[in-house]
């Protein structure tokens, strides 16, 4: 079967063709409009969507060498996400799949990078757990078969990604500034200062980064270092290392205590990653030694299936057509749409 996936939940406008599981093409559209407001613009993100979302789809049928008509199901991304982005590529999907008389499903984002995992060949077994860790989404999900889940965490404000983007703004790395923190963490000191781990309650596995980002805004205000222009010749910016490297401990920290803890009581013996704060080096680094210790195999999808993307929503959308679950074509865009 060949299935057109498509993702438009927020700032990235992707369409992919799955033929029998397989990614045929991948295609990708970063808005980066965005960067110059310092996080995604929900109104510009759907106009975004709604100036790509055809070039984008064209792109992926011609990479993959198939025409419209040899799409034998469409599968969109309903949630969650912001709504007027969703609403693009759903509706465009649910046309399509009516123009074309074929079925159509609706897939739940974060099921797409729960089985980003299954579009490579090194694949985890089930039960296995995957750490969702992105600008939209922290959660440990305990996947014990194909669409039987449970959320053992998330967070409880922000997301991971959200607090590396609000630091990194701080700090004057600009957006999105997840991976300027990784790069400027390399040259600083992890321990240079302590700050805080949020762990919650010991028996729980939610998260909490709203502390540390408020713990880094008070560091650099009693020290008057916010807003100070980057740029050698402005300011001496030589705590910038140091800054970076001990939020990022801290947050992968706690990330990797928890998920290891959540392997241990659970039994897994794989544990997967995904998301985009997953390229962050300390987190694959620290994550994969602390799995080792207690004999874990660690997994994680290559960028392009770890970020949003098309190909994931194919893939699920793949697996529930093989399955015969198929969406009405009134199925709605959901903003804050449950993953069990
Ligand atoms: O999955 P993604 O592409 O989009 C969604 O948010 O759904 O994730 C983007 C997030 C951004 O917050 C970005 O700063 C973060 O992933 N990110 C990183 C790194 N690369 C991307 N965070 C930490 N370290 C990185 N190397
Ligand atoms: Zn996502």
């Amino acid at each position: 079967m060949i299935v057109l996936g498509i993702e438009t939940s927020c700032d990235e406008t992707s369409a992919a063709v799955v033929r029998e599981g397989t990614v045929a093409s991948n295609v990708i559209s970063s808005h980066l409009v965005h960067a110059r407001y310092g996080g995604v613009v929900p109104e510009l993100a759907s106009r975004a969507h709604q100036r790509l979302i055809i070039d984008v789809v064209d792109h992926a049928l011609a990479r993959a060498g198939v025409g419209k008509a040899d799409l034998q199901g469409i599968a969109a991304t309903h949630g969650p996400g912001l709504v007027g982005a969703l609403l693009v590529g759903l509706n465009f999907g649910k046309a399509l799949a009516y123009g074309l008389g074929v079925p159509f499903v609706g897939v739940n984002h974060m099921e797409g990078h729960l089985y980003s995992n299954f579009l490579v060949p090194d694949q985890p077994s089930y039960p296995f757990l995957c750490l969702v860790v992105s600008g939209g989404h922290t959660m440990i999900v305990h996947v014990t078969r194909p669409f039987r889940h449970a959320v053992l965490g998330q967070t409880r404000d922000d997301a991971a990604g959200e607090a590396f983007d609000k630091v990194a703004k701080m700090t004057g790395l600009g957006y999105p500034g997840g991976p300027a923190i990784d790069q400027q963490a390399k040259l600083g000191n992890p321990r240079a200062i302590d700050f805080p781990r949020a762990l919650l309650h010991p028996a729980s596995y939610d998260f909490s980064f709203s502390g540390i980002k408020t713990a880094v805004l008070y560091y650099l205000n009693d020290r008057g270092l916010m807003d100070v222009p980057p740029g050698p010749e402005t300011s001496d910016r030589s705590w910038v290392p140091d800054v970076c490297a001990s939020f990022q401990a801290a947050v992968v920290d706690v990330l990797v205590e928890k998920t290891i803890r959540a392997a241990r009581e659970t039994g897994v013996r794989d544990i997967s990653l995904a998301g985009g704060v997953s390229a962050n080096s300390q987190l694959r680094q620290d994550l994969a030694d602390a799995a080792r210790r207690i004999g874990c195999r660690i997994f994680s999808p290559p960028l392009e299936y770890c970020m949003d993307n098309g190909a994931m929503i194919g893939y699920v959308g793949w697996l529930k057509f093989a399955r015969g679950i198929t969406s009405p074509l009134d199925l709605e865009a959901v903003a804050n749409l449950d993953i069990t």
